[in-house]
């Protein structure tokens, strides 16, 4: 199979490059990436013309939902839509059921991914034994298995020592922490925002400060330890200048947000719309201000969906009893894109968010448009129009606030594994 791409905006953060070019695949590897290449041998062309060709994006956060709540979502469903999001690698979370809390689970989850996957699955095991945040599980043993980070997503290690103990112990064997940065007690029987709508609702608050106080201890653990952590899906002004305060410090972290938290405010869930519920919660506009402004100054460098499906049995039924989480596969390269439209950031640092911090963070090398490296590669409008109906979606799951909604921007073919991918829909 030889590829030829045509005058397409290259975007390749690897190496740093956003230009008007061409590129050659060749059985499945980069051959050329120039502004003109000319071949005469018989080459398949793919005119690029007004289109972006990037390497495919990098999500370390996802939940698949196997083991255990398969009518939810499953390894070749999740993938799917993964696919159809130009996420070519992602990180699985590891609150399945059973928890991924041991080495059996994690080989479970790569032997069914080898078998289903339509992209590369990485699984993330628990910090702690089934996440109760008690006892650190075998990391050494996780990471033989496989693990390529561990996390008690879902839950946040509320145990101080605990924390400690285990960023010492994943520094012994070079895993990545990531943290759900959520102070339970503060956040309990929470539904939405703490505030107005709260209030109006008459549903139980989730205060900022349970966000806060979490993050806060977490830089304080990463500070001491030295060791590097991941703060995931950042939802509120408040902790943006204790992020400032880290990175001065030069505390080993990274801080994560998702498209919903730039995109969407509490008001969503006004008429007990439990597609909007989602933890931490969709908070105010001026978190949704903040939020985009840490971005573009680069205090948060990750971009990840936080894809968490939920069938209409959690989702269609009282606003407390409702599952938290959203569908974000499909959404997460659209929804982004507003940050460029808008002026927050480049079209090179966005891909610097979806691809390449991301990449670092898990410790992988990250797919890239240089010659010679696998071709990984996504053709995306960033201008097309549609509506984001159930048809398209490719999860098992529905539950998105953004369905039926108009959406812009597009990933139109892939080119990955040795087969070109046309998603037309
Ligand atoms: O809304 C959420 N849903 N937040 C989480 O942290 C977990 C996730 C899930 O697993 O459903």
């Amino acid at each position: 199979m030889r590829v030829l791409v045509k005058k397409g905006r290259i975007i390749d953060p690897s190496q740093n490059l956003d230009f008007v070019g061409d590129l050659l695949i060749e059985e499945g590897k980069i051959l050329g990436i120039e502004k003109n290449i000319e071949i005469k041998e018989k080459v398949e062309v793919i005119e690029a013309k007004d289109l972006w060709i990037l390497p495919g994006l990098v999500d370390i956060h996802v939940h698949l939902r196997e083991p255990g709540e398969e009518w939810k979502e499953d390894i070749e469903t999740g993938t799917k839509a993964a696919l159809y999001g130009g996420i070519l690698r992602l990180a699985c979370m590891p609150n399945t059921k059973p928890p991924n809390d041991s080495p059996e689970v994690t080989k479970y989850i790569l032997e069914r991914a080898l078998e289903k996957a339509h992209v590369k699955v990485y699984p993330i095991a628990c910090i702690t034994k089934n996440q109760e945040g008690k006892e650190i599980t075998e990391f050494g043993r996780l990471k033989k298995a496989g693990a390529i980070g561990i996390s008690d997503d879902g839950k946040w290690v509320q145990n101080s020592d605990v924390m400690k103990r285990a960023l010492l112990y994943a520094k012994n064997f070079d895993l990545p922490v990531i943290s759900h940065c959520e102070d339970i007690n503060l956040s309990k029987g929470g539904q939405i925002n703490e505030g107005y709508f709260s209030a109006k609702l008459g549903l139980k608050g989730i205060p900022v400060s349970a966000e806060t106080i979490a993050v806060i201890r977490d830089l304080i653990l990463a500070k001491e330890t030295k060791k590097f952590i991941h703060l995931a899906h950042l939802s509120t002004k408040e902790v943006i200048p204790f992020l400032r305060w880290a990175k001065e410090e030069g505390i080993p972290f990274t801080a994560e947000t998702c498209p919903h938290y730039f995109t969407l405010t509490e008001k969503e869930v006004e008429n007990y719309n439990t597609l909007a519920k989602v933890n931490p919660p969709l908070r105010t506009q001026k978190d949704v201000e903040a939020i985009k402004l840490a971005l573009k100054e680069g205090l948060i460098e990750v971009i990840a969906s936080d894809h968490a499906p939920h069938s209409p049995l959690e989702k269609e039924i009282e606003f407390e009893l409702a599952s938290p989480g959203m569908i974000g596969l499909q959404t997460l390269l659209p929804l982004s894109l507003n940050l460029v439209r808008e002026g927050y950031l480049t079209p090179l640092k966005l891909a610097e968010y979806l691809i390449l911090n991301p990449s670092k963070v898990l410790g992988i090398e990250a797919p890239s448009l240089k010659k010679g490296s696998l071709a990984e590669v996504i053709i995306v409008d960033p201008e097309e129009e549609y509506i984001f109906t159930e048809e398209i979606i490719q999860s098992k799951s529905k539950n998105t606030p953004f369905l039926n909604k108009k959406l812009k921007g597009r990933v139109k073919k892939i080119i990955f594994n040795k087969k070109i991918f046309d998603l037309s829909f």
